[in-house]
């Protein structure tokens, strides 16, 4: 079992499933530490036992280690001053079979879901996926673990900020994560009574977003709370960026700022006191709400259910109430975004949320 990419809370519910349940079996359990990075590593690999996954469920992070580095097929994640391009995905399959493993449990988003679909692809790596991510964006479940904690983690941000917006009659701006989807913006945001939600999925239009902080001063509410993921943007714009791709350490451009650029512009053009507040990390830490580590625990018990029946390159995901899985290859490479003219926008929008446009 892996854990790719960022982290989620939720982790250590689905690395606690997937060993109880494969020891039940009788199989011997492996966990790869730090991502693919582990199968690089002589230490990268080690033996899981029911030691391991105690007392973890309500703990966040993983106990595996995450990270976004160590791309088996190649990347410049390994920061641009020592791009690695070459394909070590041969290596993975080598240190697979010394070890005589029969499947990979790989937890990911899109990003680490797509490479193991690769490893299956042309390596025969049999691989089973598990979709996990705070954005909610992978496509072919209903939510992926992680998403419920970071979104009441933000709600609860955003009633604490309500408070003082309200004592100070300030406008408060709330960044929250979502690069490309803003599924936590949009549900915290509602949640939270929030009063403009900016999403990716929606690029807004500034004058709208001052219209009505102001209009709500005219109609009696002298504050408001403007919730934007990370991700949003202008119409006609672009995304902010914090650090680009060439810069990072990682190779990966990272987001962030938008939060401050709407605040200074509100506060310039509106005339309305204003303070930002990024919540970051936050979102990304603590202990998972019962409904993460109860999904973690069924998708954990369904990777091993579909190794356990041979039934690799699939991935687990959640359809109604139900535990099912779809070809891995039908699910990557398709972000699963919010869409602007569905139901959950139109009920937020009827009651009076502005979207920006
Ligand atoms: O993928 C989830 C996410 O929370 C994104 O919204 C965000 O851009 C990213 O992680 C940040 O991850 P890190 O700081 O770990 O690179």
């Amino acid at each position: 079992v892996l854990t790719g990419g960022g982290d989620a809370p939720g982790l250590n519910a689905v690395i606690r499933a997937v060993v109880k349940s494969a020891l039940n079996r009788g199989w011997v359990v492996f966990g790869v530490q730090d991502g693919f990075e582990g199968f690089f590593k002589p230490s990268g690999i080690r033996e899981l036992g029911p030691t391991d996954v105690r007392g973890i469920l309500q703990t966040g992070g993983t106990v595996l280690g995450c990270s976004n580095r160590g791309n088996p097929f190649g990347s410049r994640s390994d920061g641009p001053a020592r791009a690695v391009r070459e394909d070590r995905s041969p290596e993975v399959r080598e240190r697979i079979e010394a070890l005589g493993l029969d499947a990979l449990v790989v937890t990911g988003g899109d990003g680490t879901l797509a490479i193991a679909a690769r490893l299956e692809q042309e390596q025969g790596i049999p691989v089973v996926g598990i979709p996990k991510t705070i954005d909610n964006d992978v496509s072919g479940t209903d939510v992926t673990f992680g998403h419920d904690t970071a979104c009441q983690t933000a709600t609860d941000a955003i009633d604490r900020l309500h408070t003082t917006a309200a004592s100070h009659q300030r406008v408060m701006v709330i960044e929250v994560m979502g690069r490309d989807a803003g599924w936590i913006a949009l549900r915290a945001g509602a949640a939270g009574g929030g009063d403009v939600i900016l999403i990716p999925e929606i690029p807004y239009d500034f004058d709208a977003v001052c219209r009505k902080v102001l209009d709500r001063r005219g109609h009696g509410a002298p504050f408001s709370l403007v919730v934007v993921a990370e991700g949003a943007f202008p119409a006609g714009g672009e995304k902010v960026r914090m650090v680009s791709a060439a810069e990072s350490a990682t190779g990966f451009e990272r987001l962030g700022g938008i939060g401050a650029f709407v605040a200074s512009r509100l506060e310039r053009e509106c005339r309305i006191e204003t303070r930002v507040t990024v919540l970051g990390h936050l979102q990304r830490g603590g202990s998972p709400t019962h409904r993460d580590r109860m999904l973690g625990t069924r998708y954990g018990v369904g990777a091993v259910e579909l190794a356990a029946k041979g039934l690799t390159g699939r991935m687990v995901a959640l359809r109604g109430e139900e535990i099912v899985s779809v070809p891995l290859a039908d699910v990557v490479g398709k972000l699963k975004l919010v869409d602007p003219n569905g139901e959950e926008v139109h009920a937020v929008e009827s009651i009076g949320v502005g979207f920006g446009r």
